[in-house]
């Protein structure tokens, strides 16, 4: 059969032109997709959730059971019950301040289709940053403004002054998104400058403020912790965070976002009807047991520890520089330099060492050599124990060995 009865169709004359022109978000799994995979931020630890199955959804002797006979029913549009532990899990004052999304990845995209008129709103953003931002905005046809964060010495802070001059100039910004902890940073912002920004008389936006690495910032560090206590206070401000990180769960996509009910319901009114999956539903139910929240704890400080060793042993190799970034997050950001010249960093080498970890020795880590600041860098996820050991044995091999790259 022919597969051109339409003569006259012309796909490309009916696709929106900025459509045409997207190139696909790629990622290190789009070429490596197996072996030690130290390349998302994932919790290499796993799910935080019981490991045997029979007990996935028992807690506290009660029995959640999967439910698999009601699947020809769709899930509750509201999902009221997970926003209820929500609520006393991020102590905010009721469920009306929860919007849950197929992961952040859909809030960033209902925020933008919410608040941008396509071809003539845009968007602010502080590189390096999350890809996904820009990505959301090209999909819906928004302009993208960058102001770089302060990437000197590693700092990675906003430059407050450089922002609020370009908001005052460009009147059509409508989102600010700030990354904190950062990605691929690893560093939480100034809660003060982003206060600034929140209260800028100039500006008539929204600060969208994405937490997905907000449970690794350790405790002590409160001042540096999560924002969601001012979402009462802003009209104007949007938390993200996500269930993909701390809790292990990247599998089920559920982000959350939270915010003053106005834009929760704007966000409601938006998004497809059943968004959440039953499955999906089940999972984060049980992972938001307080007897769960405490595991995920507990397997947070093991990610830490591990953090520190990583950071100590790694820069011990010669050929690793600098380690920029803080250590907010569950990964690390590690300039690799050049084979004859110590005292250069070298993007060239860093992608041979990226490939070579990757083709020869199976270990997937992220290639960020081409991000503002973050020139000759690899970003590491942190492993097991044991994928640490064989990574720091791999990359000394590689770095300094006698066959060194
Ligand atoms: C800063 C940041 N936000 C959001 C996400 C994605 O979150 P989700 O899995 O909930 O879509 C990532 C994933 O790497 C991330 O680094």
């Amino acid at each position: 059969m022919s597969i051109n009865n339409k003569k006259t169709f012309s796909l490309e004359s009916i696709v929106r032109p900025n459509i045409l022109t997207l190139k696909p978000y790629r990622c290190a799994r789009d070429d490596y997709s197996s072996g030690i995979l130290l390349d998302a931020n994932e919790n290499s630890f796993g799910v935080i959730l019981p490991k045997n199955d029979d007990k996935l959804f028992k807690e506290n002797g009660e029995t959640l059971t999967l439910g698999i006979e009601n699947l020809n029913r769709y899930p509750d549009p509201n999902q009221v019950n997970i926003k209820e532990r929500l609520v006393e899990f991020r102590k905010v004052p009721n469920i009306d301040y929860f919007f849950l999304g197929v992961g952040s990845d859909e809030c960033i995209d209902l925020i933008i289709r919410i608040f941008c008129i396509p071809g003539k709103d845009k968007i602010l953003i502080t590189p390096p940053t999350y890809g996904m931002y820009s990505v959301c905005a090209n999909i819906n046809d928004v302009n993208i403004i960058k102001v770089n964060l302060d990437v000197e010495d590693g700092k990675f802070q906003l430059k407050t002054d450089e922002i609020l001059n370009v908001i005052k100039e460009q009147k059509n910004i409508k989102i600010i998104f700030l990354c904190s902890p950062g990605n691929p940073t690893g560093t939480a912002l100034s809660h003060e400058s982003i206060k600034i920004l929140l209260e800028d008389e100039n500006y008539n936006g929204v600060v969208v403020i994405d937490e997905a690495y907000i449970d690794f910032v350790e405790e002590e560090k409160n001042k540096n912790g999560s924002l969601v206590k001012w979402v009462t206070e802003y009209p104007n401000l949007i938390i993200m965070q996500t269930l993909s990180k701390s809790f292990g769960l990247a599998g089920i996509r559920l982000g959350v976002s939270i915010a003053n009910p106005n834009i929760i319901q704007l966000m409601n009114n938006t998004k497809a009807p059943y968004n959440i999956s039953a499955l999906t539903s089940h999972v984060t139910y049980t992972a938001l047991s307080q007897q769960n929240i405490l595991k995920m704890k507990s397997i947070k400080q093991q990610i830490r520890s591990e953090h520190n060793k990583l950071i100590s042993s790694i820069k011990k190799i010669s050929g690793i520089g600098k380690i920029l970034g803080g250590n907010d997050a569950n990964f690390i950001l590690v300039q690799i330099l050049d084979k004859n010249d110590q005292n250069i960093v070298s993007n060239d080498r860093a992608h041979q060492v990226y490939k070579e970890l990757a083709e020869n020795h199976g270990i997937v880590v992220r290639y960020r050599g081409n991000e503002i600041g973050c020139e000759g860098c690899l970003r590491i996820t942190v492993g097991t124990p044991k994928e640490n050991e064989i990574l720091l044995k791999n990359l000394s091999e590689l770095l300094e060995g006698d066959k060194k790259i």
